[in-house]
């Protein structure tokens, strides 16, 4: 099937500049992949990392006949499975899923995590939080000693709650910026039809209690904070793979 969209996927992919950021990329997904087994339900999450673990999930059904089936997080990852073959599935008929593969914006060593950068964080929150097992893949630029170090924290926003949502955010020291589109006027719209506003809080002392109070502010529908989630990361290093796994 010819692809008809851009964005991450196979033909981008081949073109770009191999850099050892992209073949480490590469290589955390091919081994976050070898978590996968035969009758397999895994979530498949968003961004640059993650489609090089699609494409090759793809690669293994095609070529070993295994019996793996995904359930997207973003439209993004939904193309690219159909793209490389992997048949989909929905949270209605797995509400739990054997394993979750996604990427992350930023990573510390108890490996708590700032996800969003691509504007999928809820629905990656809800896969991630459905699997038994949530496996992440990021090359090393991704690891922080703390959470939020030049790196503002996404989140998920209901169009109608902006001002009010934005105005708490200041309350709690945060300074919000409304995500602007790309290739459109405006506002960006997520997959849910919401906005995302990125808040910068500085270094984060306590990342699970900003998430509470984040959560507890009516019209913030998701952060990007990912708290005690992960089970193991792989970070791709020029000279190889350093394993992270959960306490
Ligand atoms: C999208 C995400 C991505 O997983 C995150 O931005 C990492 O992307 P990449 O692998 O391209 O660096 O959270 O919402």
């Amino acid at each position: 099937m010819k692809k008809y969209w851009r964005g991450w996927g196979k033909s981008r992919l081949r073109r770009e500049k191999v850099s050892w950021r992209e073949e480490a990329k590469k290589r955390v997904a091919l081994e976050a992949v070898e978590h996968i087994n035969d009758g397999f339900i895994v979530g498949l999450g968003s961004g640059s990392t993650t489609a090089y673990a699609i494409q090759e999930i793809g690669e293994k059904i095609q070529l070993e006949g295994l019996r793996i089936k995904g359930v997207p997080t973003s439209h993004q990852a939904m193309m690219l499975a159909v793209h490389c073959g992997v048949p989909l599935a929905t949270l209605n008929e797995h509400p739990q899923l054997d394993l979750a593969i996604d990427g992350a914006d930023q990573i510390d060593r108890e490996l708590n995590l700032i996800k969003g950068r691509g504007g999928a964080l809820t629905r990656e929150k809800i896969v991630a939080s459905a699997a038994k097992q949530l496996v992440i893949v990021a090359d090393e630029t991704k690891l922080a000693e703390r959470l939020g170090t030049n790196q503002a924290i996404p989140i998920e926003v209901l169009p109608f709650a902006l001002p009010t949502v934005i105005a708490r955010m200041r309350e709690l020291d945060g300074q919000p910026v409304l995500r602007e589109g790309q290739g459109k006027v405006g506002p960006l719209v997520t997959d849910n039809g919401n906005f995302v506003v990125d808040v910068d809080f500085g270094p984060l002392d306590d990342a699970k209690e900003l998430n509470v109070k984040l959560k507890l502010i009516s019209g913030v529908i998701e952060t990007g904070l990912f708290v005690g989630m992960a089970d193991t990361v792989y970070l791709g290093k020029p000279e190889g793979i350093e394993k992270l796994v959960k306490d």
